[in-house]
Order: C-alpha cells, then structure tokens, then sequence
C-alpha cells in the first residue's frame, strides 16, 4: 500500500507530527510505502473568481507555476492520503485548507474525480478543552470531503494536548494511532474493515 502523509501544522515537531510518528510506526511494520511531505513546502496558489467552473474545464493558467501539479501527481500515486493537521476553529490550519480547497483541480467535466476510490485519513491533534470537540468537526467536514470526492473515509486518529486546563494525550492515544497506521498499510479503516 503506498500512503502519503501530508503534514499541516508550521511545527515539524509538534502534537500533530508526534501523533503522526505513531501512525508511521504501525504503517512500517506492515511495510507500506510511505511518503512524508509538509505542505509548508510548498508553494499553492489560493483559489480564484470562477476557480470551480475554470477546475472543472481543466483551466490552470491563473494558478501560475505553482507545485498544484506536483502535489497532484502524488496524490494520484497514493493509495492513501493522510492529512495531518492541528485543529485551528474547528478546521483544518489555513495552508492545509488552501490545499484542500485546490482539490477540486482533480475533478473532471463529468464531475468524476482522479482521487477517485482513493483513502482519505486524518491525524489531528487539538486542545482538548471540549467545550465542543473539535476534532469531531473536523472528521465530519473530511469525510463529506471524501464522499464528494468518490474517496474512501479510512477515518482519524486525534489526541488532545498537553494544557493547563486540559487532560492532555494518554499513552493509549498512541497505541491506537499505531494501530490506525497498520490498518491503513493493510488497507483497512479505523475499526478494521478491510475496504481498499
Ligand atoms: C490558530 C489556532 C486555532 C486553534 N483552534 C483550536 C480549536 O478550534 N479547537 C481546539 O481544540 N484547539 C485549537 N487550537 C489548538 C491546537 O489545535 C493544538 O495546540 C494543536 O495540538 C497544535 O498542533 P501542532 O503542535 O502540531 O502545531 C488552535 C490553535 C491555534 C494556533
């Protein structure tokens, strides 16, 4: 299975790359072939007047020479797309979302997409403070995501963070983090249906 892990957070080692590490662990022992990135990395123009209509006829010259094409090619090459993200209100951080957004460069006139029969997961870490779960919102949005999308909702790993006020990770946060990560290289979802 190869797996690209999308990271989102301006922290290479922060909660969300931690949480992530996990993941990695269970999806080596399985031996899948994983690609790390940080979109921070790259170089995504923000969508424009008309994006969807000019996305949907294949029109990308008011992009530039941005790395949208590269960034597609290796979602295309992925049999799993793992976004990693701090939860920021609720959402994804701005640069993973700008990404996201720009999604819709993979769909075609038919409304069919190349992220088609694809999996989608999510590891998310946020503050743990649930006056209202944020990481739930967050899972709802990118599942109807994949759904749109003709992709396969793998579903998301979260943990909540070390703060004064909040209960911070468990030790069994990671344990099912590295649990996810050998379903995904199995080509399983979170609760173990084999679905890829
Ligand atoms: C701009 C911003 C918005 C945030 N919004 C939320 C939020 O809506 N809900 C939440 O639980 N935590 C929120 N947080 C906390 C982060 O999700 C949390 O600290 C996360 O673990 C940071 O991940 P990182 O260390 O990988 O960058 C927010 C943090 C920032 C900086």
């Amino acid at each position: 299975m190869k797996i690209l892990m999308v990271y989102g957070s301006p922290d290479g080692e922060g909660n969300s790359r931690k949480l992530a590490n996990s993941v990695i662990d269970g999806l080596k022992s399985e031996n899948a072939e994983v690609e790390e990135i940080s979109i921070y990395d790259y170089n995504i123009t923000d969508v424009w007047p008309n994006y969807f209509g000019d996305a949907l006829q294949n029109k990308f010259e008011k992009a530039g020479d941005d790395d949208m094409p590269k960034l597609k090619d290796k979602m295309i090459a992925a049999d799993v797309i793992v976004l990693v993200s701090p939860v920021y209100w609720y959402q994804l951080g701005g640069k993973m979302k700008t990404f996201v957004d720009r999604w819709s460069d993979t769909i075609n006139p038919d409304f069919s997409s190349d992220l088609k029969g694809k999996g989608l997961a999510l590891v998310s870490t946020h503050s743990g403070m649930n006056v209202m779960n944020s990481s739930n919102y967050l899972q709802l949005a990118m599942e109807a995501t994949a759904r749109f999308m003709g992709m396969v909702w793998m579903g998301g790993a979260e943990a909540p963070v070390p703060m004064p006020i909040s209960s911070g990770p468990v030790d069994g946060h990671y344990d099912i983090a590295k649990d996810f990560g050998q379903k995904l290289a199995r080509g399983e979802n979170l609760i173990g249906q084999k679905i890829l």
